[in-house]
């Protein structure tokens, strides 16, 4: 009985859909349709709350994911880049031993609702999107920047400018970022070591600190720094990005240092930089003189992914000694503490 009553409705309600029809098609004026006239603007009307973790293909995946990773932290957030070379090596991925440097650091485990990642190829943003982290998928015409670029090749270079127009990008809209390689370690909270209001336009690790964070001959490395949004910086991302063309065989790095010595940009511009001390930031070129005071570890003077990531875990396990020493208050063996050494970085260059 039910069944034969649901056929019954069924075609009940068929029939009345096909008398609607047949009243929109042909004695509703065409101007007027609401089937064809309403598409478009329902379209517009399906707002989609996703962030940029669903689609990144436009500008507004930018912003979503922009306002997402600031959220609470005025207007700032920690841009880190990943491509596939980055992502791979299940036990042994930079990637993982830099999130692992979240976990295992002082005070760092909550900066990750902080940290956008731009991936530079599908691979690098799938993974990041299984680990439900902040992403953008970074596209650029044509190129999926998915090897591991190896240092100065072309593709490394290409790379490189495009992160440049990206980070300019970033702070035209407004937002304050610490750009960072994945290959720096967090081992305490960084941002309790940098001036965090408007005195200051850039802040920049070095390879060697000289003495004084004032001085411009302090060796620059920009491979992480803070800088604010204002005019001026958005200018020096503007100049920087405009040497593109005419920088054969430099990498962006190059290129800043010569506008800051050649061409003194800072000056110029009114920027008012500061040089960060490698006993706070620390890297492999000049380590930390005191783990105590330490916040980040960069490979830099490396140049491979695998020695760096063989030394990153060794800087890693140097960290989790020293920390189960101090807890166990043997003020001795805290003492006496010193990072191994760089081993597959120094052969990384032969
Ligand atoms: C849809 O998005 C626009 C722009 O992102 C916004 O101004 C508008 O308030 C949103 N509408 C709804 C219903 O969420
Ligand atoms: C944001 O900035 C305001 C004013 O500069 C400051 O008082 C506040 O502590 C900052 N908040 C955070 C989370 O840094
Ligand atoms: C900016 O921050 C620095 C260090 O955090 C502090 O010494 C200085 O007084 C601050 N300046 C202003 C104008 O808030
Ligand atoms: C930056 O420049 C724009 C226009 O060039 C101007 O409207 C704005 O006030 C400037 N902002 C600051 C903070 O100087
Ligand atoms: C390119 O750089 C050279 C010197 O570095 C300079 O003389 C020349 O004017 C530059 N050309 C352009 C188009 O900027
Ligand atoms: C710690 O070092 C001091 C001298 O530096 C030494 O006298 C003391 O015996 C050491 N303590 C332990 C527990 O090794």
């Amino acid at each position: 009985m039910d069944k034969l009553k649901d056929q019954t409705s069924l075609i009940a309600i068929l029939f009345l859909l096909l008398l609607g029809a047949i009243y929109l098609f042909v004695y509703a004026p065409t101007t007027t349709n609401p089937l064809l006239s309403s598409q478009p603007q329902h379209c517009q009307s399906l707002n989609t709350t996703s962030s940029a973790t669903v689609d990144s293909s436009g500008s507004d995946a930018l912003e979503a994911a922009l306002a997402e990773a600031s959220r609470s932290n005025n207007k700032t957030v920690i841009i880190a880049i990943v491509n596939k070379a980055y992502v791979e090596g299940d036990d042994r991925s930079m990637l993982g031993l830099f999130l692992n440097s979240f976990w295992h650091g002082e005070g760092t485990r909550g900066l990750i609702d902080h940290l956008l990642l731009v991936a530079v190829d599908q691979t690098a943003f799938e993974r990041c999107k299984f680990l439900r982290l902040h992403c953008y998928k970074l596209v650029t015409d044509g190129v999926e920047f998915d090897g591991e670029e190896v240092y100065m090749s072309d593709d490394f270079i290409k790379m490189m400018w495009r992160r440049t127009l990206f980070l300019g990008d970033v702070l035209k809209r407004g937002y304050n970022f610490i750009f960072m390689d994945t290959d720096v370690m967090w081992l305490r909270n960084p941002f309790s070591r940098l001036i965090q209001n408007d005195t200051v336009d850039l802040q920049i690790s070095t390879d060697f600190f000289n003495g004084d964070q004032w001085s411009q001959s302090n060796p620059i490395n920009t491979g992480f720094y803070m800088i604010m949004s204002n005019n001026k910086t958005v200018s020096l991302f503007d100049s920087w990005y405009a040497k593109k063309d005419n920088s054969t065989g430099l990498k962006e790095q190059d290129v800043l240092n010569t506008m800051i010595h050649d061409e003194g940009v800072f000056q110029h511009l009114g920027l008012r930089v500061r040089f960060l001390d490698t006993l706070y930031f620390s890297g492999f070129c000049q380590d930390s003189r005191d783990v105590r005071a330490v916040t980040t570890v960069h490979s830099n003077c490396c140049r491979t992914i695998n020695a760096k990531v063989t030394d990153l875990t060794s800087v890693i396990h140097d960290w989790k000694r020293f920390r189960a020493a101090s807890l166990s208050s043997s003020p001795n063996e805290t003492s006496a503490f010193s990072w191994s050494r760089h081993v597959a970085c120094v052969d990384s260059w032969h």
